[in-house]
């Protein structure tokens, strides 16, 4: 055979091939292998078995009042508002703290419902993508990475303000609350200013508006070559807590000895430490719980 035609005959192929997986991947994007089950179990709670061949589709929170962006995480977790879910596996499981035992919403989600919060308010990451790989996976944003667990406790402070003041509580959050506490009694305002706990110390870097850095802007300016886990922000604030001398050689910072919970509390309570301006939020998303009699100026 002619040299000529088996390179015509394979790229052929090849073509072939590229336009197969194309069409592949069109008619099946990763999103309907994690609908298709919810409906499948969505039949069998429901025991309707018409139900498992619902249509799939994607499922998108339009948000132009609270963030400007579309979250379309429930194209996946289709199973968090619905209480049927809660001992489902992820990511069908119901959100935590929205109903009790017997399935009537009472928790503070309620507050916040999704339709109008959408997730990433609270959760951060990348609300349009639709794969895993590109909304909890190794894939890393210059933006923000998604915040799980306890770390989304982080974002309670975008709203309600007053949460730092002394007499104000916030207990949905508990985390956060510990870190403010935690701020307090090891003494971080005698070297780092911080409006919202309203010190005013200079030996360390000001941390007002630390919680609204990008990863991008943290990434250029901290170094990183000691971090042992995920060379994400969240990560080097975590172990700079555990020791302060190890992640930034050479620091006056002091080692408080804290516990992987404390240190959790106290990366949950930096985090949360916001530059408004920045996270723009319309004052109609505001709110003045915990209400706090004292009245503090948190913006002063
Ligand atoms: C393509 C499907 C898909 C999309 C889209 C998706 N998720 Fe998930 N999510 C999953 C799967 C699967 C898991 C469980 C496995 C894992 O953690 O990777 C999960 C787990 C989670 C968890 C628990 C993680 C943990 O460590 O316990 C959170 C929180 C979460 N997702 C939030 C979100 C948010 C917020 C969005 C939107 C920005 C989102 N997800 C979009 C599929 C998805
Ligand atoms: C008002 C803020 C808020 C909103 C809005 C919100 N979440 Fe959460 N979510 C949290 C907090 C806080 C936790 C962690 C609770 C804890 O473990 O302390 C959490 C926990 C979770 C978990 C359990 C796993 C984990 O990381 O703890 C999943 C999954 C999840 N959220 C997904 C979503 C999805 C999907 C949406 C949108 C449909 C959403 N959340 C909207 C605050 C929120
Ligand atoms: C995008 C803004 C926003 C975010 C982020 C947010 N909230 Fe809210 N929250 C509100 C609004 C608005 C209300 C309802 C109006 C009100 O009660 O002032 C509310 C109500 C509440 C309530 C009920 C208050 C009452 O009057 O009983 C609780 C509790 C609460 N939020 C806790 C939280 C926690 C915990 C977080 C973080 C995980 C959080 N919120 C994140 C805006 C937000
Ligand atoms: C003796 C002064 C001192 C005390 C006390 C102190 N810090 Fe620091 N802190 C520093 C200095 C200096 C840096 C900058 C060098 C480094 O990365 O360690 C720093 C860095 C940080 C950073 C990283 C900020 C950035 O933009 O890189 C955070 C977050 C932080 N401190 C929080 C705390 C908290 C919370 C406490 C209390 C538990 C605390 N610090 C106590 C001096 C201090």
């Amino acid at each position: 055979m002619d040299i000529k035609n088996v390179l015509f005959a394979f790229a052929g192929v090849s073509m072939a091939v590229v336009f197969g997986i194309l069409s592949y991947n069109g008619a099946n994007p990763e999103w309907h292998d994690y609908q298709r089950p919810y409906y499948k179990m969505l039949a069998q709670k429901m025991n309707d078995p018409a139900l498992a061949n619902a249509p799939l589709k994607i499922e998108q929170v339009w948000l132009p009042t609270v963030n400007n962006r579309a979250d379309r995480c429930m194209t996946c977790h289709k199973g968090i508002g619905n209480p049927l879910f809660k001992d489902a596996p992820q990511p069908y499981t119901t959100h935590p703290d929205f109903f009790d035992e017997e399935g009537k919403p009472t928790g503070y989600i309620l507050r916040h419902p999704f339709e109008k919060f959408g997730c990433t308010v609270c959760h951060e990451g990348e609300g349009q993508a639709l794969s895993v790989e590109a909304t909890h996976g190794d894939v890393h944003h210059l933006d923000r990475e998604l915040l799980t667990g306890v770390f989304a406790q982080s974002s309670c402070s975008k709203c309600h303000q007053n949460l730092y003041s002394r007499n104000a509580s916030l207990p949905e959050a508990p985390t956060l609350m510990a870190g403010k506490e935690l701020f307090r009694t090891k003494g971080c305002g005698a070297c780092h200013t911080a409006r919202q706990m309203r010190t005013k110390g200079t030996a360390g870097p000001e941390l007002s508006g630390f919680g609204s850095k990008t990863e991008l802007s943290f990434y250029l300016v901290h170094i990183f070559e000691h971090v042992e886990g995920d060379h994400t922000k969240l990560q080097w604030e975590w172990e700079h807590f555990k020791d302060p001398g190890k992640i930034t050689p050479g620091t006056i910072m002091p080692n408080f000895r804290l516990t992987d919970e404390e240190a959790d509390q106290l990366t949950t309570l930096v985090s949360s430490f916001k530059d408004e301006t920045k996270e723009s939020i319309p004052m109609k998303f505001l709110s003045s719980y915990p209400f706090d009699a004292e009245v503090v100026a948190v913006r002063d």
